[in-house]
């Protein structure tokens, strides 16, 4: 039994696209997913169906994500949370893959399926297989009463509300969140201090607001895409919390727009795609005002010094980019959950300026239930 959306939902609101629609959706759907979690007293978060107790919490060795394309990349964003936030081991791969290498099942694993539709059948079938063997399972899914949530042990609903665009995007910001939510509460039944439980909750209330401020460029983003529309290729970099948003963007340009798209670590680009880099391949950079800005930058001049045209994504203007696209700051750990919202704008207005059937781009559907 999978819950019936109101009608009114599927309004588009006039909205040209879901997408569209989805896109500017995002502040009320993080909202949603804020509302009535947040425990000030405590410094944490209530989450009510993750039913894992602070015993079992503390015994949690380690953390594996499982889900499916761009599930799969709000899973590894969730892992970065995790590990920085709790200090828990965690990392995230896609379900397909973990279910055919006949994977060592641990008992001190916390195992979280991620999914948006809770239909994808390789995360429903990693779940199984895990559940077989006995393993502790959390679902992080939109979708209320879905096969994954219902076969999961526990987890926490991301209350994106309907998606009905084939590309996800608001889904996606709400997965992010609800992971900030969780790698929250395990970090403050674990070490982390009562100061950063209240940064790290002052950063997510400040989110919705900050995504409306990101969504008022559209303007200029649509004009950005414009000049990025007959590109052959892209080339999306970033490093350690900008990794995940390059691989994400990436893969939202190649879904809508089938401009060839490849997202690469930053600190992976000479040994490999420095090759590639010519006026023709424009780069897309994820530049957080971190501990790792200046590493960044100096990715940027490689790029440049190879005549590379650059499109960054930071908290201020970098010098070496043809242009940047300035994203408000948050907390360090929340960034990634903001800097990819610009790059959705990117990809909505490149295939709107080729054509492209943005709801339904060719050969993909919204949830692939076979094997
Ligand atoms: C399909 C969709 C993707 C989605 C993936 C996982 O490939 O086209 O947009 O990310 O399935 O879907 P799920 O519902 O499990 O998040």
């Amino acid at each position: 039994t999978t819950v019936e959306w109101e009608a009114e939902s599927y309004d588009m609101g006039g909205h040209d696209t879901y997408m569209h629609k989805e896109i500017f959706e995002q502040p009320d759907a993080v909202d949603r997913v804020l509302r009535g979690r947040i425990d000030d007293r405590f410094s944490t978060v209530h989450l009510g169906g993750l039913n894992l107790d602070a015993h079992d919490a503390r015994k949690v060795r380690r953390v594996k994500i499982l889900g499916c394309g761009t599930s799969y990349h709000a899973g590894m964003i969730g892992a970065q949370m995790i590990e920085e936030l709790a200090r828990i081991p965690a990392d995230a791969e896609p379900a397909s893959e973990f279910r055919y290498r006949d994977p060592v099942v641990d008992p001190d694993t916390l195992y979280i399926a991620v999914s948006q539709s809770g239909e994808t059948y390789d995360v429903l079938a990693a779940v199984q297989e895990l559940k077989r063997k006995g393993a502790r399972v959390l679902g992080v899914v939109n979708v209320v009463g879905s096969a994954i949530a219902r076969e999961a042990d526990a987890g926490v609903y991301v209350h994106a509300g309907p998606e009905v665009c084939v590309v996800s995007t608001k889904c996606f910001t709400n997965t992010t969140v609800a992971f900030g939510l969780l790698a929250l509460h395990l970090g403050r039944i674990r070490d982390l201090s009562v100061s950063d439980g209240k940064r790290i909750i002052e950063g997510l209330r400040r989110l919705p607001g900050q995504i409306s401020e990101i969504l008022k460029q559209e303007d200029e983003i649509k004009k950005i895409a414009k000049g990025y529309a007959e590109a052959r290729s892209m080339l999306f970099i970033g490093r350690v919390r900008g990794y995940p948003v390059a691989r994400e963007a990436s893969l939202k340009l190649k879904e809508v727009s089938y401009i060839h798209a490849e997202a690469y670590p930053a600190s992976e680009l000479k040994h490999g795609p420095l090759a590639l880099i010519e006026p023709a391949l424009p780069t897309v950079a994820i530049v957080p005002n971190d501990d790792l800005l200046e590493k960044n930058r100096a990715a940027l001049e490689e790029i440049k010094a190879r005549s590379g045209k650059i499109l960054a994504v930071a908290h201020q203007e970098q010098e070496k980019a043809d242009q940047t696209i300035v994203v408000p700051k948050n907390e360090d750990e929340l960034d990634p959950i903001l800097m990819g919202i610009p790059l959705q704008l990117l990809a909505y207005h490149t295939a709107l300026a080729l054509g492209r059937d943005i709801d339904k781009p060719r050969n993909l559907a919204k949830s692939v239930t076979v094997e």
